[in-house]
């Protein structure tokens, strides 16, 4: 007889997607509502891109960038992130940083460097957290599992509507043509590529409101 080995859950609500798909206001909801802490894990290939970027280091030195991603000088602050004392809240959500982050999240020894980091957020008090491969790779024993996405052209619009853009220019078209290369670059990656982990519940939110969306997760949590 094979003895079945007895993995614990962990208290970690993992919710992956692709760029732009809401998940970060989601999960950042859900933890307030449960009183969790949030991991946003994208800002960190954020923070460790305009680290490089401000030290001239290229997006394409693998080693290079995974030292400087072991001593990320980060503080996260309840609504502002401090990068080696410099608040770098808005200048890691450009698109230029964004492109960035994920160059630099498709070299392996970055990820390695930042895997510990993104564990260390788990505490008794329990967690949310979003970005790629929460569900894969840094928490697989999370106790809910959620691929959150939207359509390519949702997302677009909704981050066409963040920005004041209207959805019927070239603008529009650079937004959508900016989300689709991401994903592309996100999904064909030979480590950790985005894709639903085979335990994932799929919430496709096209069709949903933020409110809509969190409640269904939440319904998700009470019945685990
Ligand atoms: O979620 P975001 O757009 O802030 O993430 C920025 C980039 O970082 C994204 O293109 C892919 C990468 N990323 C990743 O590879 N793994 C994560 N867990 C989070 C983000």
């Amino acid at each position: 007889m094979v003895a079945t080995q007895f993995k614990p859950r962990l208290k970690v609500i993992a919710i992956d997607g692709p760029s732009a798909s809401g998940k970060g206001t989601v999960a950042a909801q859900v933890a307030a509502i449960l009183d969790r802490d949030y991991l946003d894990s994208g800002a960190l290939y954020r923070l460790t891109a305009l680290y490089a970027y401000q030290q001239n280091i290229g997006w394409q030195n693998e080693h290079e960038i995974a030292a400087l991603a072991y001593k990320l000088p980060v503080v996260f602050r309840t609504d502002s992130i401090l990068l080696d004392s410099e608040d770098v809240t808005a200048a890691i959500r450009t698109e230029k940083i964004g492109m960035g982050a994920s160059a630099i999240a498709a070299l392996p020894a970055v990820r390695t460097a930042l895997l510990q980091r993104q564990r260390d957020f788990l505490t008794p008090r329990g967690l949310v957290a979003d970005g790629r491969d929460m569900a894969s790779v840094v928490f697989p024993q999370a106790e809910l599992k959620i691929f959150l996405t939207a359509s390519a052209q949702i997302r677009a619009q909704r981050r066409a509507l963040q920005l004041g853009i209207a959805t019927d220019g070239p603008d529009y078209q650079q937004i959508l043509a900016d989300i689709e290369k991401r994903d592309q670059a996100d999904r064909s990656r030979a480590v950790a590529p985005l894709k639903p982990a085979s335990d994932a519940r799929i919430l496709d939110t096209s069709s949903l409101s933020i409110k809509e969306s969190v409640e269904k997760v939440l319904d998700w949590y009470r019945k685990i």
